[in-house]
């Protein structure tokens, strides 16, 4: 079977760990080399990897290029809408192909379901580049950026502010596997993923449920938001005006840990999730986040070929 990365539990709190470590390792031995220079061992020499865009991206379908060149390898770019799975080739007859002719896959899509059917057609690995529920390559970013500040994340207090989404699905997933703790300040209406919740909560995790933004983010080491209007999402008026009192802001900054990072997938919508003063302020490592993509990327394709974990 391959190993396929459509959740963060599909690797498990050992190789995740493996993961954090790997990119940590390879960032710092190429420190101040050309973006596009191959690390120096190519572990994935030859290896290329097709990645299938439904949505808009521009950090995942960088990273992922870059990553596969540091590697060694390289990648293929297929926007779903100028393929034959935008005219109905089905899920399962473009995984048979594409596996033929790649040696793994990345999808980005909308219904989970999509990147279920395509690793279950799939012989070579299938990574989850973002789907409506959940963005795991995403949060091994952050986990990354987290560690790299010199917090280590077990028995940290996290805080996420706004709408219940597929970001956030992630992070819940990674509180239980590495052990932190996280609050989660959502108006009435967004709420997210039951399952996931149970199941960090059954892994250890504390995790808070409340519509109290401050109490949410009151002592916390680490504010994350995101988006009010996720891919696919109508830009509306109602839910705009719900998620207003989650505003990441100084007033709400001030609120956390004297030394609390902040936290934020990108890309921003200034002024709504997230003020100037806080994205451009002392505690954000968003820039340092989205580097990581890279190296994070790096490991999670490792691991997909067995190489590490
Ligand atoms: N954070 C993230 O996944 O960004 P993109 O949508 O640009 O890939
Ligand atoms: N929640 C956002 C994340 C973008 C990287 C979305 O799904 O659009």
């Amino acid at each position: 079977m391959p190993r396929h990365l459509l959740n963060l539990a599909d690797a498990g709190a050992a190789a995740l760990g493996a993961m954090l470590a790997d990119a940590a390792a390879r960032k710092a031995a190429r420190a101040g080399w050309p973006k596009g220079r191959a690390d120096s061992d190519a572990p994935l020499a030859g290896h290329v990897l097709a990645m299938v865009f439904e949505k808009n991206s521009t950090r995942t379908r960088v990273s992922f290029d870059i990553a596969m060149r540091q590697l060694g390898g390289s990648a293929v770019l297929l926007e779903a809408g100028s393929t034959q799975l935008g005219r109905g080739e089905t899920i399962a007859d473009t995984a048979r192909v594409l596996s033929r002719m790649a040696d793994a896959i990345m999808l980005r899509t909308d219904d989970h379901a999509k990147i279920e059917e395509l690793a279950r057609h799939a012989s070579v690995p299938v990574i989850n580049g973002l789907t409506d529920l959940s963005h795991p390559c995403q949060i091994v970013a952050d986990l990354q950026t987290v560690i790299e500040r010199g917090k280590p994340l077990a028995g940290q207090e996290w805080a996420w502010l706004g709408d219940g989404n597929n970001v956030l699905n992630s992070i819940v997933e990674a509180a239980g596997l590495c052990g932190f703790h996280l609050r989660i300040a959502v108006p009435p209406g967004y709420d997210s993923d039951p399952g996931f919740i149970d199941r960090a909560r059954a892994a250890g995790s504390r995790i808070m449920l409340t519509r109290d933004p401050v109490a949410a983010v009151a002592g916390v080491d680490v504010v994350v938001t995101d988006t009010w209007t996720s891919m696919g999402q109508p830009h509306a008026v109602a839910k705009l005006a719900a998620m207003a009192p989650y505003q990441v802001n100084p007033a709400l900054m001030a609120q956390a840990r004297p030394d609390a990072l902040f936290l934020h997938c990108l890309p921003a919508h200034r002024g709504e999730e997230v003020t100037d003063a806080v994205i451009d302020g002392p505690a954000s490592v968003v820039w340092d986040e989205a580097e990581n993509r890279i190296h994070a990327q790096k490991a999670i394709l490792r691991w997909a070929f067995g190489q590490i974990g």
